[in-house]
C-alpha cells in the first residue's frame, strides 16, 4: 500500500494557499510535503515547576491520513485542537488506537536533541499490525516527529529535568461498525513541554503487588503500545492509590507469580551480583529506557539477565540480605526507584527511602546523555536541525 517515503531534505518554500488559517508556508521534500497552517504564538512557556507532565500542549500538531487504495496523504502541521472524528470510527468502538512517547531535550548550548527517536518510530510502526492497523513507515513517522519538533522548537524547555514530550498516535477512523480492521487511519503527533513525571522528583515510590488483575497475557497486546493496555491498567492503579501506593507491580497472567512490569514502566531488580529484568516474551513492552539501561549496566560491567523472576525471589532475597536496588524505567520518569512493595503478606521495604547509588548513577548518566552533557558513544541522541 502506497506509503509516503521521506528522505526529508527539508526545504522551506512559500506557497499560495486559500486556507483561512495559514500564513502560506510549506515544508517540503521530494516525496513528503508538509503543509503548514500556522497560528501566531500567544502563550509563554511555563516555568519548570508549573509544567507537570502532559498537561500543556504546544501551539501546533502534525497530522496525516490514510485511506485504503490511496495510501498516506495530506501531511500537515496545523494548530493544536480538537480533531473531527466519525462517531463510528474503529478507534472509538474497537480500540484501534496506539501511541508512542519520546522526548526532545535542549542542551546547554541550545541544541535540540531527540533521544532515540528512530527506535520509538519503529516501535509504533512495528506494533500497528498486531492491532490490524496500517501505520506510516518508521522513516515517515521519524521525519514527521523531527519536522514538528523543529517547527515548535521554542517550546522545548531548558530548565534541568524538563523536556518536550512527543506523543505520536495512530487511530482507526473509518465510520463502520462491522468488526474488521479500519480502512482509514489518522496519524498525528502532539507535543507537551514536561517537567518531572512524579511531582516530588526522583524519590522511592511505594508499589502494590497486584495478585488478581493482570496487564497482559501471552499472545495478547502486552508488547504493543496499545491504548487498550493502559485502559486495562487504570482500575488496578486507582485501587492501589486508594491504599496509598503509587502504582502496581504486574505479575504474569497465568501463575500470578512472576514480575512483569511496574505501573507503566519496566522493572529491574538487583540480586547480589545480578541485575534482573523480565524477558521480552510478548507480554512486556520493549522499553527504550529499558534497552538503554541494559546497555549502560553491561558497559559498566554488571551482569544483566533478562529472565523470569518470581516476586517470592524478591521476598527471599530481602530475607537473606541479597536484595539490592529496585527501580522502574520508562520514557516519562526515566528511572523511578521502588522503595517498598505492599502485598497480601505485608510490606517489603527495599530501601530506607534513600535513592540507591546505582539508581542514581543510571539516572544521572542517562540524563547527561539526553541533555548533551556527556558523550553519547551509542548514537542515541539525534540533533533536530530542521530546515537548512
Ligand atoms: C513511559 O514512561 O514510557 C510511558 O509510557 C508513560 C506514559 C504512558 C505516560
Amino acid at each position: 500500500m502506497g506509503d509516503v517515503h521521506t528522505d526529508l531534505v527539508l526545504e522551506r518554500r512559500k506557497t499560495m494557499t486559500s486556507s483561512t488559517l495559514t500564513p502560506p508556508e510549506q515544508i517540503a521534500s521530494s516525496t513528503l510535503d508538509v503543509r503548514i497552517h500556522h497560528v501566531p504564538r500567544t502563550r509563554t512557556l511555563p516555568s519548570a515547576a508549573e509544567l507537570g507532565f502532559g498537561r500543556i500542549f504546544t501551539d501546533h500538531m502534525f497530522a496525516m491520513e490514510y485511506e485504503e487504495g490511496r495510501g498516506w496523504f495530506d501531511a500537515r502541521i496545523l494548530p493544536y485542537g480538537p480533531i473531527p472524528i466519525d462517531p463510528g470510527a474503529s478507534c472509538l468502538h474497537y480500540g484501534q488506537a496506539m501511541f508512542d512517547g519520546c522526548k526532545a531535550f535542549r542542551s546547554k548550548q541550545g541544541r535540540i536533541q531527540l533521544f532515540r527517536g528512530r527506535r520509538h518510530a519503529a516501535r509504533l510502526a512495528d506494533g500497528a499490525p498486531r492491532l490490524g492497523m496500517v501505520a506510516p513507515s518508521a522513516e515517515t513517522i521519524y521525519q514527521a516527529m523531527t519536522a514538528l519538533v523543529h517547527f515548535e522548537k521554542d517550546w522545548v524547555p531548558s530548565e534541568p529535568g524538563t523536556a518536550l514530550y512527543l506523543r505520536p498516535t495512530l487511530v482507526g477512523t473509518e465510520g463502520f461498525l462491522g468488526v474488521r480492521p479500519s480502512k482509514k487511519y489518522l496519524f498525528f503527533i502532539i507535543l507537551s513541554p514536561v517537567g518531572a513525571y512524579y511531582k516530588d522528583g526522583l524519590k522511592p515510590v511505594r508499589i502494590w503487588v497486584e495478585k488478581d488483575l493482570i496487564r497482559a497475557a501471552k499472545g495478547g497486546l502486552g508488547a504493543v503500545k496499545a491504548g487498550a493496555n493502559y485502559a486495562a491498567s487504570l482500575f488496578a492503579a486507582t485501587e492501589a492509590q486508594k491504599r496509598g501506593y503509587a502504582q502496581v507491580l504486574w505479575l504474569d497472567a497465568l501463575e500470578h507469580r512472576y514480575c512483569e512490569e511496574v505501573g507503566v514502566m519496566n522493572l529491574f531488580v538487583q540480586f547480589k551480583d545480578e541485575i534482573v529484568t523480565a524477558p521480552l516474551g510478548g507480554t512486556i513492552l520493549a522499553g527504550v529506557t529499558r534497552d538503554s539501561v541494559i546497555t549502560l549496566l553491561r558497559d559498566w560491567g554488571y551482569k544483566v539477565s533478562e529472565r523470569r523472576y518470581a516476586f517470592d525471589e524478591i521476598v527471599e532475597a530481602r530475607k537473606n540480605g541479597t536484595l539490592g536496588e529496585v527501580f522502574g524505567t520508562g520514557t516519562a520518569a526515566v528511572i523511578s526507584p521502588v522503595g517498598e512493595f505492599g502485598h497480601e503478606g505485608g510490606v517489603l521495604k527495599t530501601s530506607d527511602d534513600a535513592i540507591g547509588p546505582l539508581t542514581q548513577r543510571l539516572y544521572s548518566s542517562l540524563t547527561a546523555i539526553q541533555y548533551g552533557e556527556a558523550e553519547d558513544p551509542y548514537g542515541w541522541v539525534e540533533e533536530v536541525t530542521g530546515v537548512a
